[in-house]
């Protein structure tokens, strides 16, 4: 199955993807397209490295949320990709874009959704006080974070963490459980009943 990774930073989740699913013959996906909204993302050179295909669809090139969706959409087409991956993407999706590839969208988050949506997960987390955040993986749906979760794995806060060490040991998780989510996904292992998710053969975390 050929997959998009959409992602406006630093990439290391779509390393994480390239590193483990890319490259192995007895994995069946291929990193079709990276797309980012930021040319200066590198994420993008990550994907160059990797000699993979790469777009930017910048938001400010088009009149309203629904072009800027529309051009993306046109470019996953164009490269032919059936999943779409968000790794650090940091626009909204649309509605009519999460319609047209319902079920086929798939985001993390670095806290343990419904707490802590946002653009500052970990931060949010720290500073709220919590014992416990971690890593979310959801089916993307019109109301942002907060699709059918698919792999939720906790984190312990330490008294002596900053924002910088939570982070590492979040993102450590990330790159840990995504590539087996998106696997998972890629071989019709996902089932979604109502809000509840079911992954064969067990569940990941
Ligand atoms: C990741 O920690 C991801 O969970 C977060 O952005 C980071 C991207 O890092 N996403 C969100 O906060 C979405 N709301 P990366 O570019 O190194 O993969």
């Amino acid at each position: 199955m050929r997959i998009a990774v959409l992602a406006s930073g630093f990439g290391s989740n779509l390393q994480a993807l390239i590193d483990q699913l890319h490259a192995p013959p007895e994995v069946p996906i291929e990193i079709g397209l990276v797309l980012s909204d930021r040319p200066k993302a590198y994420a993008l050179e990550r994907a160059r490295k990797a000699g993979i295909p790469t777009a930017i669809v910048r938001f400010r090139d088009y009149s309203d949320r629904r072009a800027f969706d529309a051009a993306i959409a046109e470019q996953i087409e164009r490269h032919g990709c059936e999943l779409i991956v968000l790794a650090g993407f940091m626009r909204i999706l649309g509605p009519e874009f999460v319609r047209r590839y319902a079920g086929r969208v798939l985001n993390i988050h670095p806290s343990l959704l419904p707490a802590f949506p946002g653009t500052h997960g970990i931060r949010d987390a720290l500073e709220y006080g919590v014992k416990v955040t971690g890593v979310t993986v959801h089916f993307v749906e019109e109301e942002v974070d907060a699709g059918p979760v698919i792999a939720q794995v906790p984190v312990f806060v330490d008294p002596e963490d900053t924002e910088e060490t939570l982070a590492e040991k979040i993102h450590a998780q990330e790159h840990r459980i995504y590539p087996q989510v998106v696997l998972a996904v890629a071989e019709g292992r996902v089932r979604v009943e109502g809000r509840r998710v079911f992954v064969e053969p067990e569940e990941i975390r």
